[in-house]
């Protein structure tokens, strides 16, 4: 098996564990939990997300949540699915956004409103205007391994929006089983055969861990040698249009498991364990 000596965790928690609560949270308390994940040696979160706020109250507060962590030099994570979005993002001087496209086109209209071939092209403008400005892309594949509505999710689609991803020039492309239905075997295959495809890229694993298989899944995609993954503080997370989805991969669990097996992550497990309780306490699901 393959143990890398150094994986780099990417905390998801803030946003994808927050977007979908129904319960309304204080920005104060999103900037507590912030401070508390940066405070922790955490060095790349997704906070924010410059979606519509009818749709997604809970993000609502971002441009005040971008305004801290710029305050803090934080490297942060914008979410920014269409045009006006990164012009909010630009305005809010965030260093890094997130764009995402599901594999599944079904999925993808009930998301944002576009079939993917749509969203591809939505994708253009937003590229531009952030290398413009000097932002890191990270791309996401969500869906891209089955769907809730489509079921089964072919793996050339996903390579579809893979190249135009890599075409439009993307920092690194994060591939995400955003319904958590993914199995180790899956996960190794379609890792294995992205990075023979395409091996100058950067592939991040995204699992959420509706069937308890996210570590495993993690664990999978390091054989097809990914390094980097995304994870949240309390296995929060979910996205409103993934039904029956639960949160991401814990990062404590991770962070746990990954030290114990030796590869070297820069966090440590007790901090993130006294934080843990917090981020639950936001949360009406767990
Ligand atoms: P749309 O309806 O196609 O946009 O939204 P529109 O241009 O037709 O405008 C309709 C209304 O939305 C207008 O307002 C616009 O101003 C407003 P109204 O006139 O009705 O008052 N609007 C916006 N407002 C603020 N910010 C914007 C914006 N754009 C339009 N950027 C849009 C398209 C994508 C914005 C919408 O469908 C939306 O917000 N969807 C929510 C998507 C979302 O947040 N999903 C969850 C995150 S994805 C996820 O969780 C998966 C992931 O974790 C990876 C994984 O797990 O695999 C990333
Ligand atoms: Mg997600």
């Amino acid at each position: 098996m393959i143990f890398p000596k150094e994986i780099e965790i990417i905390e998801v928690g803030p946003r994808d564990g927050l977007q979908n609560e129904p319960k309304q949270i204080s920005t104060e308390q999103k900037k507590q939990l912030i401070s508390q994940l940066y405070a922790a040696g955490i060095e790349r979160m997704e906070t924010v997300s410059f979606v519509n706020p009818k749709l997604v109250p809970q993000m609502a507060d971002s441009a005040e949540i971008a305004q801290f962590c710029n305050d803090l030099g934080l490297q942060y994570i914008a979410l920014t699915p269409n045009v006006k979005a990164i012009d909010r993002a630009i305005e809010a001087k965030v260093p890094q956004i997130a764009v995402f496209v599901g594999a599944s086109s079904t999925f993808n209209q009930k998301n944002i409103n576009k079939t993917t071939s749509e969203s591809l092209i939505e994708c253009k403008p937003i590229f531009e205007k952030a290398k413009k400005e000097d932002i890191f892309i990270r791309a996401y594949v969500s869906m891209a391994f089955t769907c809730p509505y489509e079921g089964h999710v072919s793996f050339s689609d996903v390579v579809d929006v893979c190249k135009h991803f890599i075409e439009l020039g993307a920092d690194e492309i994060d591939i995400g089983d955003t319904n958590g239905k993914a199995n180790p075997k899956m996960v190794y295959e379609r890792f294995s055969r992205l990075k023979d495809l395409f091996p100058e890229t950067t592939f991040v694993g995204h699992f959420h861990d509706t069937q308890k298989m996210a570590l495993e899944n993690v664990l999978a995609a390091m054989q097809a040698g990914v390094t980097k993954f995304d994870s949240s503080i309390g296995g929060l997370g979910g996205c409103p249009f993934s039904p029956g989805a639960t949160g991401n991969v814990s990062t404590e669990e991770l962070v746990r498991m990954l030290t114990e097996m030796g590869c070297q992550t820069n966090l440590d497990v007790d901090q993130l364990l006294k934080i843990s309780p917090y981020a639950k306490s936001l949360s009406s699901r767990i």
